[in-house]
């Protein structure tokens, strides 16, 4: 079958790039792909939760990363898990949850990787594994226009929306303190609570916070930013295989500009 022998190619391509970062890949017994043997007699490198198939956990409320377009799930992310699934030789599929639930799905196994414009943490390193950084983010602040927080320096006493478990809902918590922080499970309602005085200002990715600036008249992005962080797809410390192949899809996809492609077409320069 057609996929099945794009599949083992892109496997034993998979295996053989893994073989040459000097990691020689443990090969797994489980996969469908283990039975290919029309194709040869290569085993899957990786596994993956269903065979053939890479799942991939986001959340779909952070425009330009992940958003609907309809019903399908669209953006950055979508694009670059995509390719990176294409690469593999597997089918791409993608479930959108809560942001706080992405990093329990990885690690329980119930999705192959995360992919959600995440910002490598040192703390989130305790629970998964981070592939090499595909983008930069910038924590930027959101006011209304005519507010009179101005800075970074004027954020003291206000209060701070963020979406819940970000690294905006992270460091203004640190900074700040828990009782000046407004947790909301979207970053849209963050911005729907600034639009309505509940909060003083937002607290999100840069990219985003251009898009509701964009959506919604009055807001603002403050000059100053708050953090730049690293974005990088994780996966679950049980599954070093499959971390590997993916990272290594990812760094090709870097090298061969397929990566820049993909931003630039959905982030414009300022
Ligand atoms: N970069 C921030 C973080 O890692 C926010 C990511 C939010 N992503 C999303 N798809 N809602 O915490």
């Amino acid at each position: 079958m057609k996929f099945k022998k794009l599949a083992a190619l892109a496997l034993s391509m998979a295996l053989a790039a893994s073989m040459l970062m000097g990691c020689g890949g443990s090969s797994s017994k489980d996969t469908a792909e283990s039975d290919t043997q029309a194709a040869g007699n290569e085993t899957a490198a990786f596994t993956t939760v269903n065979d053939g198939v890479l799942t991939m956990a986001t959340n779909a409320q952070f425009p330009p990363y992940e958003f609907y377009d309809g019903s399908n799930i669209v953006g950055i992310d979508a694009e670059i898990a995509k390719a990176v699934a294409d690469k593999l030789g597997l089918e791409l599929k993608i479930e959108d949850m809560e942001f706080n639930s992405i990093i329990g799905s990885v690690q329980s196994g119930k999705v192959d990787m995360g992919l959600a414009g995440m910002t490598v943490t040192e703390e989130r390193k305790q629970s998964v594994n981070f592939t090499e950084s595909y983008a930069t983010g910038i924590q930027s602040i959101i006011v209304k226009e005519g507010s009179d927080i101005k800075t970074v320096d004027d954020l003291t006493g206000k209060k701070i929306g963020v979406q819940l478990s970000t690294t905006g809902d992270i460091y203004a918590t640190d900074d700040y303190g828990e009782e000046n922080v407004e947790k909301y499970n979207k970053g849209a309602d963050a911005v729907q609570a600034l639009i309505t005085d509940k909060v003083d200002c937002v607290i999100i990715d840069n990219q985003p916070a251009k898009a509701f600036v964009a959506d919604n008249e009055g807001l603002k992005i403050l000059d100053t930013e708050y953090t730049t962080e690293e974005y990088a797809a994780c996966l679950s410390k049980d599954n070093e295989a499959l971390l590997k192949a993916v990272d290594g899809a990812i760094k090709e996809l870097k090298e061969d500009g397929t990566i820049q492609s993909i931003l630039d077409k959905y982030i414009v320069a300022d």
